[in-house]
């Protein structure tokens, strides 16, 4: 029978996105319009300039992708968008944009949680699907966080963040460091400094976690991360070639706490009497190719049996992205659920 296709909008953060997919797997088009040129000013997400930004962009969104797919509404079955979680006003853009053309159009609409959507990516694009349960572990700007999906509609939290996401901290310290926005934001920009960086310095001290906790928490490495740096500033050893010694640590640091937190989490799964099959991670800060390395490495032993294989979305597809949004939409809409068209943004929703 014919192919399911799926528009989705998303407008949670920075990125206004608008997708359309199939339910045999085609990614029709993929548009991703980024904020970067308030980003380079404001050093970060400016709230109200992002909501102006999505409600000037999201209609051009919206029809690019038709035209990239080679599309009218009429070949669009349905209408998917972020629900949540993310920026209030930010989400009502896309919230807004996709129930007025799914009411006037009469499509089936749906809202999707955007956290689960980054935790499926790997069920559409990866070849080789993770067989489930799987852990899977979602770093991002908003959110550190590892949980258990027993299935595409069963999600279990693990951990979270007792402060902020590693994220947050990659672009805090990112700046501290004197690095700018550019085009693929600041942390990939402090990832590319600290591949400059040819020694793990051991001068350079940062502690990795609170120990013995199953909770991720960045605030003390940042803290920490921030002394060292005033400290080389102020005696005037803060060269090019210090700087990048300090991001490769820093990274060292946050990655090796991603690292330990995944073994305990294979533990706690254990002792909730579930055996995961493998891992998955997503989200922005799981484009960073030394983290891939590291955990890659990590989940061969971090479970007692076989060696858990570690899934990663394609790194265009790990940030956000309405196609995520779509697929994540897919199952319900094939079986016929959908939402009011009265309903609203969930700026809160858990997984
Ligand atoms: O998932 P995402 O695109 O947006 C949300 O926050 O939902 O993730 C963006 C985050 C930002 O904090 C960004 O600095 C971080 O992902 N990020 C990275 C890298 N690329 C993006 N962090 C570390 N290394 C990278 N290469
Ligand atoms: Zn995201």
């Amino acid at each position: 029978s014919k192919p399911f296709v799926v528009l989705a909008l998303e407008s949670s953060a920075d990125d206004t996105c608008a997708a359309i997919v199939s339910s045999n797997r085609t990614i029709h088009s993929n548009i991703v319009l980024k904020q970067n040129h308030i980003h380079q000013i404001y050093a970060g997400i400016h709230p109200h300039l992002a909501i102006l930004s999505h409600t000037e962009q999201m209609p051009f969104t919206v029809r690019r992708a038709l035209d990239t797919a080679q599309m009218q509404m009429n070949d669009i079955d349905a209408i998917a968008f972020t629900q949540g979680p993310g920026m209030g006003g930010c989400l009502a853009v896309a919230c807004n944009a996709a129930k007025t053309l799914a009411i006037a159009l009469e499509k089936p609409l749906v809202g999707v949680n955007h956290m689960r959507a980054h935790a499926l990516t790997v069920t559409l694009t990866n070849p080789e699907v993770p067989p489930f349960p799987h852990l899977t572990l979602l770093v991002s700007g908003g959110h550190t966080m590892l949980v258990l999906v027993h299935s595409e509609d069963k999600f279990e939290l693990i951990a979270q963040t007792a402060d902020e996401a590693i994220g947050c901290t990659f672009d805090r310290v990112a700046a501290l460091l004197g690095l700018e926005w550019g085009k693929r934001g600041l942390g990939a920009a402090l990832e590319h400094l600290a591949s400059t960086s040819d020694t793990l310095d051991p001068s350079i001290t940062l502690p990795t976690m609170m120990p013995g906790q199953l909770e991720f928490s960045f605030c003390g490495l940042r803290a920490a991360t921030k002394r060292i740096i005033d400290h080389k500033q102020r005696s005037g050893e803060l060269s090019d070639r210090t700087r990048a010694d300090i991001a490769a640590r820093f990274q060292q640091a946050a990655v090796m706490q991603l690292e330990d937190k995944l073994a305990r989490a294979v533990k706690e799964c254990r002792v909730r009497g579930v055996q995961p099959r493998a891992v998955v991670a997503s989200g922005g800060v799981a484009t960073n190719l030394y983290l891939r390395t590291r955990y890659t490495a990590e989940a061969a032993h971090a479970g007692t049996g076989e060696p858990l294989q570690v899934f990663y979305p394609p790194l265009e597809l790990c940030t956000d992205n309405a196609v995520m949004i779509a697929w994540a939409a897919m199952g319900r809409l094939l079986k016929r659920e959908r939402d009011g068209y009265g309903i609203r943004p969930l700026a809160g929703w858990k997984i």
